[in-house]
């Protein structure tokens, strides 16, 4: 189905990002894995994506708070692979505090690498999906955005500024085949959230379904708006009923 199509996945060595690699890789994409920290998972990915599924799968170490790493890493992926073609922005990290004690460094980091970090992912892509005349951006946001979360003020701060800049670069380049949406997850089970217990009952309290989400989840939203041609400008929740 993603045959012929390279997909960047930012933050793909693990999590969620790693699941969405899979998925797309699965349905015939080729990967270029960004990831910030473990080379060694990243390329665990990879070649996870090429044994499996046969494609091409490339890894690059790059902090996507950067914009001018975000340009180098993105024409190193360009001289590496052809037809880049969609683009996930999921790389995101928390810097959880009250805000009456929040350190300026720990909002600036959050706005930084979730919300700066997609700008500048689709700063240096959007030309190229301008010139094929397609595109596939999916940005992941979370159900925090949506409706606020004691704690976390700088995390729903980025990620609600993740739904406003996808809808804007929805509507900037609908009429280049161009579409941009974003996923809201809710409790998922990664490394971002193993310091709260799965099983923690005021948060499965909170979720309809009674469970709390696996990677795969997401992915299969990520790969369905990818494959989506006439949806745009759209935030779906994958959040067991948590946000509804
Ligand atoms: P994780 O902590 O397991 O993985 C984060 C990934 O982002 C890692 O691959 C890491 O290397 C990468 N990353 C972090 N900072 C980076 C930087 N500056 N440059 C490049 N890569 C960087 O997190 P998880 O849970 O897989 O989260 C993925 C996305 O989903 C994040 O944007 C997160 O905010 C979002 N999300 C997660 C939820 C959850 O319950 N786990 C809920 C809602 C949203």
């Amino acid at each position: 189905m993603l045959k012929g199509h390279t997909a960047i996945i930012t933050g793909g060595s693990r999590g969620i990002g790693a699941a969405v690699s899979e998925k797309l890789a699965s349905l015939g994409a080729d990967i270029a894995v960004i990831y910030a920290g473990s080379t060694e998972l990243a390329e665990q990915v990879c070649r996870k994506c090429e044994e499996t599924y046969k494609v091409k799968a490339r890894a690059y170490q790059c902090n996507v708070a950067d914009f001018e790493q975000t340009k180098e890493v993105v024409q190193k992926i360009r001289a590496d692979f052809e037809n880049i073609g969609i683009l996930v922005n999921n790389a995101g990290i928390t810097r959880d505090g009250l805000i009456a004690m929040m350190k300026e460094s720990a909002f600036d980091e959050v706005i930084d690498t979730n919300l700066k970090g997609a700008f500048n992912m689709i700063r240096h892509t959007c030309g190229i999906f301008m010139k094929g005349k397609y595109g596939r951006i999916v940005n992941i946001s979370s159900v925090s955005g949506l409706t606020g979360n004691p704690g976390q003020i700088n995390y729903s701060a980025s990620k609600a500024g993740i739904v406003g800049l996808t809808k804007s670069v929805a509507r900037e380049l609908a009429s280049k085949n161009i579409t941009c949406n974003a996923v809201a997850p809710g409790f998922i089970s990664t490394d971002m959230t193993k310091d709260l217990a799965q099983d923690n009952e005021s948060i499965l309290s909170a979720i309809p379904l009674k469970r709390a989400g696996r990677p795969e989840d997401v992915a299969d939203a990520v790969a369905f708006l990818v494959c989506a041609d006439y949806i745009t400008g759209d935030v779906i929740r994958v959040d067991g009923g948590m946000a509804m």
